[in-house]
């Protein structure tokens, strides 16, 4: 992302340029953003100790794991969906991890049919599982009783948690796996996303180590994801050279202890694929109240729901007018509730712009992470379009939905019949 002569560029091409080739709102990714950052992931935790398995529920758009399976990531899938898109992309059945939650079993079966292993999350899948598969190996979530995340909603660890199974019950699925001959070689914990104090991480993985030294069988311990990005001016980067080297030294220390080297498995989603992207879209209104001064966009909380769910901050700018003067200014979209404002952060706060003029265009910056891969057609509105820029080029890598999509699934009956 560069400056110059007041236009925003991404990837080389100016973001009204891209608009007025591609049409409005679009998704953009830089391409090099996101090869360097799953780079500096990999040079923290190193292919030969870790296996980084990207969180494809942050972004799965073929195009883009197919870059990171190229630059050798695995996969953290939590549908049928994702495990089928992974599958489609070339990823190997084994560089695939399913972890569902409150999953049918058949999702299990479809995952084991498929060669994907399978990460149990409850006793009760431990339980289906061990009579439908003995004596095979098989890993489970923990879920250590701490969590930590940028929001209540964000916290998959600790008591009020629906995930894993509860670390107070490890005997429990000790117990299946012993009467079913199965063998637990994996372990599985994930407390939360967003997580900005690396404390909190460092305090869960001892808490999943403790838990691991009861199982004799394991291969590996995955910690999950949760790396948050700086989303703010003021946010600092995590220190994930300071972070990758802590952790692979408990690891390394666990591993000693336990008498065999285990493969130590990690699962970030946004810090891989959260700055590469930003959502693009064109100033449709200005309306001025008595308090405030709202920006119009041709997009809504449809395309980007973090502001409206959780009160996220992003940054936005006027990609127009990178160098004009300023105003203060709330962003709305163009959804039919009056939460569908992108400036409506914890602080309800508003941004400072270059001064908008109709027709600019508006960019909502670090929305390459959970952004469209949270898109819904509310309103009866087309998801966007999304293409991938590096050097001055740009590609399509999903057409926007039309109408007929948008209406492809409903069926029309004669009004007599009922
Ligand atoms: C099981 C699991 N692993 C990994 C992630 C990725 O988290 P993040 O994008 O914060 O790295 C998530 C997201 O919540 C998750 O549920």
């Amino acid at each position: 992302m560069e400056v110059s002569e007041g236009l925003l560029y991404l990837g080389g091409i100016s973001a009204d340029s891209l608009l007025e080739r591609f049409g409005s709102p679009l998704y953009v990714y830089e391409k090099d953003v996101l090869i360097n950052r799953f780079r500096k992931m990999i040079n923290c935790f190193p292919s030969d100790e870790v296996d980084i398995h990207y969180a494809m529920k942050a972004n799965y758009n073929p195009s883009l794991l197919n870059l990171l399976r190229v630059e050798g990531a695995c996969i953290d899938a939590v549908s049928m969906g994702d495990v089928q898109m992974a599958l489609e992309v070339g990823f190997q059945p084994q560089q695939i991890l399913f972890t569902g939650n409150n999953s049918r079993f058949s999702e299990i079966e479809f995952s084991m049919e498929r060669g994907v292993p399978v990460n149990l999350g409850s006793l009760d899948l431990l339980q289906q599982y061990a009579i439908r598969y003995p004596g095979t190996s098989v890993s489970i979530r923990v879920n250590p009783g701490m969590g930590a995340g940028h929001h209540a909603h964000c916290i998959t660890g600790g008591p009020d948690s629906k995930f894993g199974i509860y670390q107070d019950r490890l005997n429990d699925a000790l117990r299946i796996s012993e009467t079913h001959s199965l063998k637990i070689t994996g372990i599985h914990s994930h407390i939360g996303t967003g997580i900005r104090k690396t404390e909190a991480m460092l305090e869960a993985m001892d808490l999943i180590l403790d838990a691991a030294k009861r199982f004799p069988d394991l291969e590996f311990v995955d910690f999950g994801g949760g790396f948050d990005i700086p989303y703010r001016d003021s946010d600092e980067e995590l220190d994930l050279e300071e972070l990758g080297q802590c952790m692979r030294q408990r690891f390394e220390q666990f591993c000693r202890d336990y008498g065999s080297v285990l493969k130590m498995k990690i699962e970030p989603g946004r810090f891989i694929i959260g700055p590469a992207g930003t959502l693009l879209a064109t100033v449709t209104n200005l309306t001025e109240t008595p308090a405030k001064r709202f920006v119009g966009l041709d997009t809504g909380f449809n395309h980007l729901v973090r502001p409206i769910m959780y009160g996220s901050y992003h940054r936005i700018v006027n990609a127009s007018r990178m160098n004009d003067p300023t105003q203060e200014v709330a962003v709305a979209g163009n959804i039919c509730e009056s939460g569908d404002v992108f400036t409506r952060d914890l602080e309800n706060s508003t941004r400072t712009l270059g001064i908008p003029q109709l027709g600019d265009c508006i960019a909502i910056l670090d929305t390459g992470a959970y952004g469209l891969s949270m898109g819904s057609q509310y309103n009866l509105r087309e998801l966007p379009e999304e293409v991938l820029v590096s050097g001055g080029d740009a590609i399509v890598i999903r057409r926007r939905q039309t109408f007929k999509d948008l209406i492809q699934n409903f069926n029309w009956f004669d009004e007599k019949r009922f």
